[in-house]
């Protein structure tokens, strides 16, 4: 594995991240919705840097892989999703690559009539999205590779590296 983004980088990147959605909501009541298990180590570090004291967080499981094709499948009954209804909504995700996973699930959202939905995503592949999810607080565009660690994982493992690294292979 190869180092992509170290630590003392990201810790920057989420403090600004913080301030800015700190200054969009100001003293606006919203709601973090975390999309597990990948964005758990950054969204725990992120919350952190928000200073709003009308934030409370929430969290759901996509399954996103059928089979090869992401289908951004929500593992929460639409009745529990209905508590989102008129509330102001930010997704914090971990990566976003096809977009699959949050084009279906911004589409679930919609259906439950949130007051406003808005995403944060650490990482993007913008070559791979190509604009099809469009991410309102940003950490990092990088390139089509496979990376790991801040809660990244592969088949489960290196979700615990405190870097964010390049998976060459073992
Ligand atoms: P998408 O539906 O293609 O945008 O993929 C979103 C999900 O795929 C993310 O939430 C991750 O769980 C996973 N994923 C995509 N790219 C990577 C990667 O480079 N490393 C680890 N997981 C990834």
């Amino acid at each position: 594995m190869r180092l992509l983004i170290c630590r003392e980088t990201i810790k920057k990147k989420v403090e600004e991240l913080g301030k800015d959605i700190s200054s969009h909501y100001g003293e606006k009541p919203f709601t973090c919705l975390i999309i597990l298990k990948g964005s758990t180590i950054f969204a725990a570090d992120l919350i952190r840097s928000i200073t709003s004291e009308n934030m409370d967080i929430d969290f759901v499981r996509l399954s996103s892989y059928s089979g090869t094709s992401s289908t951004g499948n929500v593992e929460m009954s639409m009745a529990e999703l209905n508590k989102f209804k008129d509330r102001h909504l930010l997704v914090v995700e971990d990566i976003v690559d096809t977009g699959n996973t949050l084009t279906h699930f911004m589409k679930t959202l919609e259906n439950i009539g949130p007051a406003s939905v808005k995403i944060c995503s650490l990482l993007e592949k913008k070559e791979i999205n190509q604009g099809k999810v469009k991410i309102d607080f940003l950490g990092f565009d990088i390139k089509n590779e496979f990376v790991i660690g801040y809660g990244l994982d592969m088949n489960e493992r290196f979700r615990n590296l405190p870097d964010i690294m390049i998976y060459e292979g073992e």
